[in-house]
């Protein structure tokens, strides 16, 4: 009787799990490979010897040899788990950063915190020169009913000043009810409501903040942009308090070099009325892009109050009188700074805000 080829089974399948524990890296276990369980294999001579079995022996041999292979190959899998986890875990500790010496502040650790805009560092400078003149800050909503935005400044609707402002709408009420404010004009009405609600006149008080219009940015316009509003009621004011504030507000914050001018315009809440303008620092008046070549850039709006918006909000004009302005915080930013094109206020890119303290 032929002894079975499988009689040795147990013995080799104990040596391969053997030599399987002992490789001692991937590299020497992909080498190995073929000898424990591929071609090169005893399990796949056994295969092969199977031919000099009886036909009825056969299967209980090929269900012999198949657990025997089941069991090299999960001890195998495992090995190779285990060998590259092994591997990375060295790789790791190898290339890994060693934390234990970063000082807070170091160089190789540049910790960003960012920079404010310098719309806000802008806005709060010109506060600081309004607050050195007596005035006090206040804001007001940026969502504004159409009477407070328009007809409360004597812009009654289908009024053709209207056309001034490119309206944003919101989808709130009666169409065209609800609007973005497009200036900061409409937060006036809000402190001369609340001064007659308190009996608290006179006012002296600036209110900067955020103002939309539908305008296609360029390099002097923002559909998003800031005001600073100026509101002065009190007895006995004239344009001339008006045009010193003007002169002084321009020499505190542009300086000596910087002319400014008033050119009269119309605004329909103001009479008379207007436009307070300054040298453009880009070309220093020679005529650019940024000032459409005039030499001059306008910054804002200004006058004395008109006694119909004084009527709205039931202040009694023969007693009092006031004025206002209002002009953009942005542009006075793009002037200082002499910034070219005012997109770039908001960009947020930090190597242009750095430059500002
Ligand atoms: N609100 C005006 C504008 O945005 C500016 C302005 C303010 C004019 C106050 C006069 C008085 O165009």
């Amino acid at each position: 009787m032929t002894s079975s080829p499988l009689a040795n089974l147990a013995d080799q399948t104990a040596k391969l799990l053997a030599t399987i524990a002992g490789l001692d890296s991937i590299d020497h276990l992909r080498e190995a490979e073929p000898t424990i369980t591929g071609k090169r294999s005893i399990l796949s001579a056994l295969q092969k010897s199977f031919g000099v079995l009886a036909p009825e022996d056969r299967k209980e041999a090929g269900a012999q040899l198949q657990e025997a292979r089941r069991v090299v190959e999960s001890a195998l899998e495992s090995r190779r788990r285990e060998l590259s986890q092994a591997a990375r875990a060295r790789t790791l500790l190898q290339d890994g950063l060693d934390l234990g010496d970063v000082v807070v502040g170091d160089v190789r650790w540049p910790a960003s915190v960012g920079h404010p805009s310098l719309i806000a560092i802008t806005q709060r400078e010109l506060e600081d020169v309004f607050v050195a003149m007596g005035f006090t800050v206040s804001e007001g909503p940026e969502v504004e009913s159409d009477w407070y935005n328009f007809e409360a400044l004597n812009i009654p609707p289908a009024h053709p000043a209207r056309g001034l402002w490119d309206t944003f709408y919101v989808e709130l009420g009666e169409p065209e009810t609800v609007v973005l404010r497009t200036h900061t004009s409409p937060t006036q009405i809000h402190l001369m409501e609340e001064a007659v609600a308190k009996d608290s006149l006179p006012i002296h008080s600036v209110m900067p903040g955020r103002c939309f219009r539908r305008d296609t940015p360029d390099s002097s316009h923002l559909a998003t942009f800031h005001q600073i509003e100026g509101l002065v009621v009190d007895r006995g004011i004239s344009f001339a308090d008006l045009a010193g504030v003007i002169e002084t507000f321009t020499r505190a914050y542009f300086g000596p070099d910087i002319e400014s001018r008033l050119r009269p315009g119309y605004f329909p809440f103001t009479e008379p009325s207007a436009e307070f303008e300054v040298t453009c620092t880009i070309c220093r008046g020679e005529g650019c892009r940024t000032c459409s070549q005039t030499g001059w850039i306008e910054l804002g709006g200004c006058g004395v109050l008109d006694p119909a918006v004084l009527a709205a909000v039931g202040i009694d004009g023969s007693e009092w009188s006031g004025f206002a302005f209002g002009f953009g915080i942005d542009r006075c930013a793009q002037m200082r700074h002499q910034i070219a094109d005012m997109r770039a206020l908001i960009e947020n890119d930090t190597r242009f805000l750095e430059q500002f303290s």
